[in-house]
């Protein structure tokens, strides 16, 4: 089991934030993004100081002055934790926590603590932990030293000539290679599920966003499933995925976790199998919180980290939700120099998501069968109609009949396939409503 910074029974401890910043005024956005990461911690903020980091200190980041102010100021709020919004190398968190009297936890530190509470599928807890052990390795030294002393020469407790601290990171690395062992496996049982369902040929969508922009939510509404929802960052860390109809035909959708900027490295790799469902849809939803007020660069953030992925070539919907918090009405409508349609809707109130429905449907109706048919000789009208539909790029003739590469719409393909005679090549071609849905769930 991962396990959690903080204690259950200390949540809600009050908490001192720092937000370092170099040179110009402090990033009011950065600092509200903190805050609520403390909070999706289970702390409460007591207070925040920003920090200019023009000559960073090695031993502790933050210059001797600045830390006797912190020190004031977590006093005077009575904070028993001090969180810092900059990666601290192990000797800085040990400084800081000997001067400031205090715990001390870095932005990486917090996240995986967030991630701990809330993986969900046996990899998602498999790569927490894994994370935070890689994370704990580095810091092993602090407060395991005072055991190797205690504990230095005690008949028993060590190994022959190992110190107490030699074992306890033999033990790390014991539990490090078996995690990665079982993740191993997990891995391949989940590209297995993954073949079963691209064999099956379904169109493949998945919810994307700004983490709590409402993912979960929409997941819910489109497929009646009980996705996890909370008011809190990170609600989803694991993919679900759920078989939902259309008026286009069977889809598979899938959630994904929540993005977030900055991601620390270490969990990276918890992202990545929810991030490969994205990297395999056919189309986006891209859902966006219209009542954020950094909606915007938000959307710039989901898009860089789609770029980055290879996902930044698939077609989206941009799905604004929570239209119940704004002035604005349910609508679809494009926008100038966006080729992204645009739906604003009310995933919590189930409003508008007829209109997601239909521009979901619609979208994947434009999808497109690109291949090599050969047709038989019977299939001279099918044959006709294509070239009618300017589908046809080359054609040839041999005794097997004729062979033609096409390109045309899937709502085409699929009317062709079910009219003409001789189209049992092309129906081949489309995801038809009876498909294997192995390793689907619901
Ligand atoms: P992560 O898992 O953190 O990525 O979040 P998510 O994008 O899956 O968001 P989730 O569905 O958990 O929703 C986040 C919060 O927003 C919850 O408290 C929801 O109840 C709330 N929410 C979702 N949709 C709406 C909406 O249409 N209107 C309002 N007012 N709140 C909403």
């Amino acid at each position: 089991m991962p396990t959690q910074l903080f204690e259950r029974s200390r949540r809600g401890e009050h908490a001192l934030l720092i937000q370092p910043h170099a040179g110009g005024p402090p990033d009011e956005a950065e600092l509200e993004e903190f805050a609520e990461l403390a909070r999706s911690a289970g702390a409460t903020v007591a207070t925040q100081v920003t920090a200019r980091l023009d000559r960073p200190n090695p031993a502790t980041l933050i210059g001797s002055g600045k830390l006797e102010e912190v020190k004031a100021a977590a006093d005077a709020v009575g904070a028993d934790l001090v969180l810092v919004n900059h990666p601290l190398s192990p000797g800085q968190e040990r400084n800081l926590e000997k001067i400031l009297e205090r715990r001390v936890v870095d932005r990486t530190g917090l996240i995986l603590d967030i991630f701990a509470q809330r993986a969900r599928s046996a990899e998602g807890k498999l790569q927490v932990e894994l994370a935070q052990l890689k994370h704990m390795a580095t810091r092993l030294v602090r407060g395991w030293t005072h055991l190797e002393r205690q504990r230095g020469g005690s008949i028993g407790l060590r190994g022959p000539g190992e110190t107490q601290l030699e074992t306890d990171r033999r033990l790390l690395q014991k539990r490090v290679d078996m995690l990665q062992k079982r993740l191993e496996k997990v891995d391949v049982q989940r590209t297995q599920m993954r073949r079963a369902r691209l064999r099956s040929e379904l169109p493949r969508v998945a919810l994307v966003g700004y983490t709590n922009a409402g993912k979960s939510t929409l997941f819910n509404a489109l497929s009646g499933a009980d996705a996890y929802a909370a008011d809190q960052l990170f609600a989803t860390l694991d993919p679900t995925v759920r078989r939902i109809a259309l008026p286009s035909g069977p889809v598979v959708l899938a959630d994904t976790v929540g993005f977030v900027r900055d991601l620390p490295h270490e969990l990276v790799a918890a992202f990545r199998s929810t991030l490969s469902e994205a990297r395999e849809a056919d189309l986006l939803l891209h859902v966006v919180d219209a009542a954020d007020p950094l909606r915007d660069e938000r959307i710039r953030q989901v898009d860089a980290v789609l770029a980055e992925i290879g996902a930044g070539d698939i077609p989206q919907l941009l799905v604004f939700n929570k239209i119940d918090r704004i002035e604005g009405a349910v609508s679809r409508r494009d926008a100038p120099g966006e080729d992204r349609e645009r739906v604003w809707i009310s995933a919590r109130d189930g409003v508008g998501i007829d209109l997601l429905l239909a521009a979901l449907s619609g979208r994947l109706m434009q999808r497109r069968v690109v291949a090599e048919l050969t047709l038989p000789a019977s299939a001279g009208r099918l044959r006709a109609r294509l070239h009618a539909l300017d589908a046809v790029r080359g054609e040839s003739h041999d005794e097997h009949g004729w062979r033609l590469s096409v390109d045309l719409s899937e709502a085409d393909a699929a009317r062709l396939a079910t009219q003409e005679e001789g189209a049992e090549a092309l129906r081949e071609l489309l995801p038809g409503p009876a498909e294997a849905d192995a390793g689907l769930t619901g």
